[in-house]
């Protein structure tokens, strides 16, 4: 029997979830690439950024978010979906497994319970990104049926330096 089991997201698990966030996001976050490149700006880092965009999943979408849990009840790893009735199309933004427990099959697991969540909640469609600095979403996410449908690149400049202004 496997000794990791999955459940429903409850208000109490959002600071281990932050906390997986945190620690595992840094190679793989687009606010962490801008202060990388561009130094830091705003109240906060991408650390806050990044925690605050999950409790944001947490709120709007609680019922759609499945948290995995060890043998001890240890919240060890999450993944955040999103419903809309309208498009038809469940969104699956966030998805994390705390370092000690990777490569276990648990971002798997949690991406398959995501899909079912998002086929019984009457979704049409499943959507996720990932970025071209992750070699594991690359990997993972065809290999549970999603398409490539399209590549976007980020760009962004300081507006509040006047030395890193374009030059004539
Ligand atoms: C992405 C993440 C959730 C995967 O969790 P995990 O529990 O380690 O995933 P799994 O054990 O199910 O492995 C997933 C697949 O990735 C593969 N993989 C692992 N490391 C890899 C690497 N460096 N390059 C390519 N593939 C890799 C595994 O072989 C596995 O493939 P398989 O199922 O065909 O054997 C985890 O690495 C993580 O939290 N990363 C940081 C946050 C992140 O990137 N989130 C996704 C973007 S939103």
């Amino acid at each position: 029997m496997s000794e990791f089991t999955y459940r429903t997201y409850q208000p109490d698990d959002l600071a281990v979830l932050q906390e997986i966030t945190a620690l595992t996001f840094g190679p793989v976050s687009i606010d962490r690439n801008m202060e990388s490149i561009l130094g830091p700006f705003g109240s906060g880092d991408w650390q806050n950024r990044k925690t605050a965009a999950i409790a944001e999943d947490c709120r709007i979408q609680p019922d759609g978010v499945i948290v995995v849990l060890d043998r001890k009840s240890r919240v060890v790893g999450y993944v955040t979906t999103r419903l809309n009735a309208t498009s038809g199309i469940g969104w699956i933004p966030n998805l994390a497994v705390h370092p000690d427990c990777q490569g276990l099959g648990l971002g798997r697991a949690l991406l398959e319970h995501a899909i079912e969540f998002l086929r019984m909640s009457g979704m049409q469609v499943a959507k996720i990104e990932t970025l071209e600095q992750n070699p594991i979403g690359q990997g993972l996410y065809p290999s549970l049926g999603f398409q490539e449908v399209a590549r976007q690149i980020h760009f962004a400049m300081r507006l509040d330096r006047v030395e890193d202004e374009v030059s004539e």
